[in-house]
């Protein structure tokens, strides 16, 4: 499985890239607003294209998803051809980020996203197709061309716990195999977690032997981090803690204390070349 950082911060990035084993970088408006935020208040200039330029170069030629602003179709393609030609000539990375549907209440834009999917598609612009809370938006994203179909296995969770009025912290695990509550298994029409989201999307497109990879987004710890694995998808996306304590555990460290307690010298010397 790929591993992408969700994240719009080019700090998180350059240390999640020093790792060596990172495969992409996801951002989204929010992402892109804490950072923005951040070094706003750090008193640093910004200059936003310059900005997203470096982010690109950091990927060291992994992709880069860059999320439209529009709502509407026309909006999106043009947006999106427009970041795509500003931007993908820096690395060659681009992927453009289109929401599987723009729809709010009262307007009727169901298919504005898979519109504008198939639209910059036919271009030649790589699309992953954020926002998806079912196995079906997921299909109709990919049939419209997507490369990459975003499920946000964490927000299933919390819609369902809210739905159910748990309480819990964003950062909670939620098991794979759902919860039962008064004696009933919680879910969202059909999807008992977002981990199961993840499961459901990638068992539709290996059934059909559908192209388009399956990018867990919305992961908020490391059991789910493995259960996204484990669930089949091709990537996942996970904010730069979540990957950090996914190489944390306190017989590690542990250990680590131990064996260099014991490092003999002649034998600590080896390794020094002397
Ligand atoms: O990858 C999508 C992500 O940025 C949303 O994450 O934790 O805000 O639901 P979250």
């Amino acid at each position: 499985m790929k591993i992408f950082i969700d994240t719009g911060s080019l700090e998180e990035i350059e240390e999640a890239y020093s790792s060596g084993i990172m495969d992409g970088i996801t951002t989204n408006p929010s992402l892109m607003k804490k950072a923005v935020e951040e070094l706003k208040k750090s008193g640093q200039m910004l200059d936003m294209e310059d900005y997203i330029k470096r982010i690109l170069k950091a990927a060291r030629g992994t992709p880069v998803s860059l999320e439209v602003t529009s709502s509407d179709y026309e909006g999106m393609v043009k947006e999106g051809i427009v970041l795509f030609k500003k931007f993908n000539p820096v690395a060659g990375n681009v992927v453009i980020k289109v929401p599987c549907n723009t729809s709010i209440e009262g307007q009727n834009r169901h298919f504005d996203g898979l519109k504008a999917i198939k639209a910059l598609s036919s271009e030649g612009i790589p699309v992953n197709c954020t926002l998806i809370f079912t196995p079906e938006q997921a299909l109709l994203a990919a049939k419209a061309g997507a490369k990459m179909v975003s499920p946000f296995a964490g927000r299933i969770d919390d819609f369902i716990r809210l739905k159910n009025s748990m309480h819990f912290g964003k950062s909670d695990y939620f098991p794979v195999q759902g919860i039962e509550k008064d004696g009933k298994k919680l879910e969202d029409n059909g999807v008992t977690s977002g981990i199961d989201l993840v499961a459901q999307c990638a068992e539709i497109f290996r059934y059909y032997g559908i192209n388009a990879e399956v990018l867990a987004a919305s992961i908020r710890n490391t059991r789910q981090l493995r259960d996204a694995s484990l669930a089949g998808a091709d990537i996942a996306t996970a904010p730069l803690e979540v990957i950090k304590a996914a190489m944390r555990h306190p017989k590690t460290v542990e250990g680590v204390k131990v064996f260099s307690a014991d490092v003999v010298p002649e034998y600590a010397a080896m390794g020094n070349g002397k």
